[in-house]
């Protein structure tokens, strides 16, 4: 039996073991599911210990990372593939058609906090693993995994633990499973990602909340403060204001606008999945263009003042808002951060105090279409699904791709296998289960491709 057979074998056995993995509540952003996310570390090192492999949990001043090192042929390729076992928080529960953690099949696509962000996704690649090594004994390249669990609070301890372990993480590419298709049956190669710069905007105004009747009129209110600067922060034609801001965007070029226009995008039915009235954006770009190669100034939250029941009449002490802006090559998120502190600092308004801190963030990615590496894993997708993959930027952000290219050398290949309307961060996140195993089944042909480029 070679591999490929083993997944026709296997397949409800992988199936079960993605429900396994999908019941374990790994959300590491809140401390009350701390051990939950250590036994999801368990149950992966578990699964490549069943495989035949030596992971290893290592701890960090977060979540623990898991890590399996393969070497086996010394002219073969060596992969550093990543992938995050941890999951956003599941809030608004109520709107959850089953529950989150109890994974649910119904007609072929499994519901589940994690289905396609990341655990579907990285489980890919230990079936792809375990595949070979049931049949083979061996798998046909050298890797070294890296399962982490912190993710979706921004990998903050897995530069640290890359920059400690150089050596022994040395590869000669990485391979992550983070990303989406194009659509159903339009397999995807993700060559650029967008990175991110995070910041807050506190404004205070008078010392404590104000009647409004004795004093409005007279006294700044900090909202309207608020509100002001962030209107101001971008133009009639919705481009961002904050001087210096594009400086460093690398403009789409013509073969990649007119790669853009070839790409078969629905205007009207994305209006119709995101479910608004309509559309906006920077002039002179299309949508798929404003939500992947242009970069953004986006409100994640505001808050200040009453939102209480009924009305309370106050001229409200302070206000604040979360923002976040999603960067494009070369654009750097410090330099954005304080390019956008000095701008929101000149158009205060009068009256009021003013404070920007600014969360650092992510530098955005880019990877050559040619690279050989690119190459060998669109004939492996086009194996895998009967079709050429498309070429795609997505306007997520994986801050640890960037961090790959400086601390390792390494560029990573993205080759994702949700859809991109898998309601991954939202309630009633999906993964088509044909998807999942179409993936284990192009992952080995592309382990198979990479074999055969001797290093
Ligand atoms: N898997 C996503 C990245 C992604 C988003 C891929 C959308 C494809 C489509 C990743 O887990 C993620 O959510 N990243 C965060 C990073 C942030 C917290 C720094 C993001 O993009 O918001
Ligand atoms: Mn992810
Ligand atoms: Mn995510």
């Amino acid at each position: 039996m070679d591999a490929l057979q083993y997944v026709e074998k296997n397949y409800d056995n992988f199936v079960n073991t993605l429900k396994e993995l999908l019941k374990i509540p790994s959300v590491s952003a809140q401390s009350k599911y701390k051990e939950d996310v250590k036994s999801c570390a368990r149950f992966l090192a578990g699964q490549l210990e069943g495989i035949g492999l030596s992971p290893k949990i290592i701890e960090t001043p977060g979540h623990p990372i898991v890590y399996c090192q393969y070497e086996d042929d010394p002219h073969a390729p060596t992969a550093l593939i990543y992938g995050h076992y941890d999951v956003q928080p599941v809030d608004p529960l109520n709107l959850w058609k089953s529950p989150p953690f109890e994974p649910l099949i119904d007609n072929d696509i499994i519901y589940a906090r994690g289905a396609a962000d990341d655990k579907g996704q990285l489980l890919i690649h230990l079936k792809a693993v375990e595949s070979f090594m049931k049949t083979q004994g061996q798998v046909p390249i050298n890797f070294k995994m890296v399962l982490e669990g912190e993710e979706e609070v921004q990998s903050v301890n897995l530069d640290d633990f890359l920059e400690k372990n150089r050596e022994m993480l040395k590869s000669d590419f990485a391979i992550i499973s983070d990303t989406a298709m194009f659509g159903p049956d339009m397999p995807a190669l993700t060559y650029s990602l967008r990175g991110i710069a995070i910041a807050e905007i506190e404004v205070t105004g008078p010392n404590r909340d104000l009647h409004s009747g004795s004093y409005g009129g007279a006294v700044p209110n900090p909202i309207h403060a608020l509100a002001q600067i962030i209107s101001a922060c971008h133009d009639e034609d919705y481009r961002i204001t904050i001087p210096g801001f594009y400086d460093d965007v690398l403009d789409i070029e013509e073969w990649e606008r007119k790669a853009f226009k070839d790409l078969p995008f629905d205007e009207n039915k994305f209006l119709k999945e995101v479910g608004s009235q309509g559309l906006v954006g920077e002039k002179g770009y299309s949508s798929l263009e404003r939500r992947s190669a242009r970069p953004t100034f986006e409100v994640n939250g505001i808050y200040g003042g009453y939102d209480g029941e009924g009305s309370k009449t106050i001229i409200p002490s302070w206000a604040g808002a979360k923002i976040t802006m999603r960067l494009v090559p070369n654009q750097d998120p410090f330099k954005i951060c304080d390019l956008l502190e000095k701008y929101l600092h000149s158009i205060k308004p009068e009256g009021i105090t003013l404070r920007v801190k600014t969360g650092g963030g992510a530098k955005p990615a880019l990877i050559s279409k040619d690279n050989p590496i690119m190459q060998a894993a669109a004939q492996a997708l086009k194996e895998g699904f009967g079709k050429d993959p498309y070429f795609i930027r997505e306007g997520g952000s994986i801050p640890i791709v960037n961090i790959f290219k400086e601390v390792l050398g390494i560029d990573t290949i993205l080759l994702g296998f949700c859809q991109p309307d898998c309601n991954a961060h939202s309630p009633n996140e999906w993964l088509a289960l044909n998807d999942f195993k179409r993936g284990i089944i192009s992952t080995i042909n592309l382990y198979k491709k990479l074999a055969e480029m001797r290093m």
